[in-house]
Parts: structure tokens; sequence; C-alpha cells
């Protein structure tokens, strides 16, 4: 049986034991339930609805293992989402830029769409001028994945995709598995699997944009940020990086104590987009950035295994898609924090590697924690 198939069978067994124990003094409302939201490429789309005990809650479309929402009391109790989105799947169909949804084979970019692996020259869609991004023209952000429900007692939910060989220009059969969970400590942990038969590259990671506010009608600018990252990798006009890992200290990059996020952003060519080196030990999970909003009192912090993290302020954003809150989203309306490995590192051998061979597992794991002050 493949590795992944029985590492999930393995932790259903264990949810359901533990589950069995809490069950004698827990009520019996089902923390996840489905519904269908809609049909692409003739196979059905659900919304699935994760909910805490604090009354958190999470949606979550196995169209494109998009999270469509992340609903949390602001500082006066009213529950709003932090994330930007729809409630319904169309304008997801529009191809909004990545809004929520699941990035694979490769988050962020590959310079000149293509990389050499092993002696081949793989070719990739330059589907960002000459560039690839984010996996190519049908990147997992655009694909059906199959979902399971582990347990309705637990909200959380499995997702798996075969990436084929060849897929998007990348060799090897990709079996990928993204699990969901939402703790009652208000966290959303995503954890990534894969397993490959060739060498490829992978790097996984979720595109949620997020507005502290709660609502597109105030920008990101006054919002504070930390990232605990003493360099980044500065980039070239089509934002591959230049290959060089420079410090952040006396440069608009330095996040390294909690800033607003307005305040040098004008000093950066068309905002932020680039990718912070975080100051990681090893490969445990550890606290990387934190985000915090005086509007709502809500702070958000990141948690992750991975070497980087891709700070970009919605500078794209043109208003062409409105918000659920009837708002448009307009430039720096919402952010993103994308735990990741670095762009283009195919094509950078002193960046830390991104290249999974068969045997191995790819294992990468991020929490979005948030917390309210009162
Ligand atoms: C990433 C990239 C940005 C942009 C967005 C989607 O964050 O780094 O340049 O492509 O995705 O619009």
């Amino acid at each position: 049986m493949n590795k992944i198939y029985f590492s999930i069978i393995l932790s259903i067994f264990f949810i359901n034991c533990n589950n069995s124990q809490s069950n004698k003094t827990t009520a019996a409302k089902d923390m996840i339930t489905k519904k269908s939201w809609g049909e692409v490429d003739g196979k059905e789309v659900y919304l699935f609805t994760l909910e805490n005990k604090n009354g958190t809650i999470v949606t979550i479309s196995n169209y494109g293992g998009t999270v469509t929402s992340f609903v949390t009391k602001d500082k006066n109790g009213n529950p709003s989402s932090i994330i930007i989105g729809f409630d319904s799947l169309q304008p997801y169909l529009q191809q909004p830029p990545y809004f929520g949804a699941l990035i694979g084979r490769y988050a962020n970019r590959i310079g000149d769409a293509k990389f050499n692996l092993n002696g081949i020259t793989y070719k990739l869609a330059d589907n960002n001028g000459k560039n690839s991004l984010h996996g190519g023209l049908k990147g997992f952000d655009k694909v059906i994945w199959n979902a399971t429900i582990p347990d309705k007692n637990i909200p959380a939910l499995t997702l798996q995709y075969v990436s084929k060989d060849g897929e998007e220009g990348y060799p090897g059969n990709l079996h990928v598995s993204v699990q969901y969970s939402l703790s009652d400590n208000d966290e959303l942990r995503i954890e990534y699997n894969a397993e490959t038969d060739k060498a490829t590259p992978v790097n996984l990671t979720n595109h949620s944009y997020f507005n502290l506010s709660g609502s597109a009608a105030n920008t990101i600018l006054d919002e504070k940020l930390m990232i605990d990252a003493d360099h980044y990798t500065p980039v070239d006009t089509s934002l591959i990086p230049t290959g060089e890992i420079k410090p952040v200290k006396g440069t608009p990059f330095d996040f390294t104590s909690p800033k607003k996020i307005g305040k040098d952003i004008d000093l950066v060519k068309g905002g932020y987009d680039h990718n912070w080196v975080l100051n990681i030990k090893d490969t445990s999970m550890q606290k990387v950035a934190a985000l915090s909003d005086s509007i709502s009192g809500r702070t958000l912090e990141i948690f992750t295994t991975q070497p980087g993290l891709q700070f970009y302020t919605g500078n794209f954003l043109d208003g062409k898609f409105i918000n659920r809150d009837g708002k448009p989203l307009l430039i720096h309306t919402a952010l993103c924090l994308e735990t990741q490995h670095f762009p283009d590192s195919p094509n950078k051998p002193n960046f830390p590697s991104t290249i999974l061979k068969p045997g191995e597992k790819y294992h990468e794991v991020t929490i979005y924690k948030v917390k309210t002050n009162n």
C-alpha cells in the first residue's frame, strides 16, 4: 500500500482512539460539515465547514484546496473573516490571484520557466512574463482534490491529489496529501505530505490573503508585522531572486521588531513581494512571524517548519474582485504570508534544495494562530 495512504489511515485510527475518550464528555455536534458547492470539470465541488468550541469557523473547498474564510470574533465580540474571499464557487472560477488556495507543484517563481535536473532540462509554462508562477497554467490551486473527513467530531479535513508525471512539465508522479485542522486554540494547522517516483522540485504553500480587520474597506498598511528574519532574497525586475542573501538591517525589509507595514513600503518599488530567510535553528516548528491590527484587536501568529516566508502586500489587487463584504479588493487591501522554500531554488544551487527524490518524504507544517485582545 502507498505509504502516504497508510500513514493517513494510521492517523485516522489515532484520532478515533483519542476521540472515543472525549466522546464521553462532549456533546455530539459535528465539528465538520460538508455541502455541495457546484461542479468543475464534471466533478462535484464541496465546501467544508470546520468549527471549534470557541465558535471559530474555517471554510475550505476541495476546489484548489481553497480556504475561503477564517471567521473569528474581534475585540467587540463581532465575528468576521480575516481571510478575503467569496461565499460562492463562481468567483473562484474567474481565476482570482490564488485567493486562499493550495499552491504547487512549485510555489512562487521559477526563472525562465525551466530548470535542469540530472542532466535533463525541464520546460514549464511561462505564465508570468518569461517565468513560471505557482505551478503553471493549471496548478494545484485549480484542480479538484479528493476530500475525506477523518472524523466528524474533529474539525479536520484531508485532501489528496495525484499530480501525474509530466503534468505542467514536472517529472514524476507526485502523491500529495494536505491535512487542514482547526484547534480549540484558534490555530489553523496545515500539514503537507508528498512522495514521488522520480526526482522533482516540490514547494507547497497556502496562498491566503489576510486582512485582520475583517473588512476590505481597510487597507493593511496600518497593521503591524514582525518577521523573525535577519536576511531576505533580493529580486530582479521580474521578481526572480538574484541569488544573493542580504541582511535586512538598515533596509525597508527589516521587520525584526513589529513595524507598521505602511512605514517603509514606499521605499520598495511596487510594494513588498519578497522572500524572507527565516532565522530557523532546525527543521522543527517555530514561530516566525506575527501580524497585529488595532481596529479588531486581532493578532495572527505564524509557526512553520519551512525556511522561507513570502510577504506580499497585495500589490496586484486592482478592484476586479469584490470581497464577501461587498468591498472591492484594491491594492494593499490584503496581504499574504506564504511559508515556503525560496523562489527559483531549482536554478539557485546556493539555496536550500527543493528536490524530492523517490523514497523520501516531503513533510512541512504551518500554523496560523489567531488571538484577540479584549
Ligand atoms: C505571490 C507572488 C506575487 C503574486 C501573487 C499572486 O505572492 O510572489 O508576485 O504573483 O503571488 O498575484
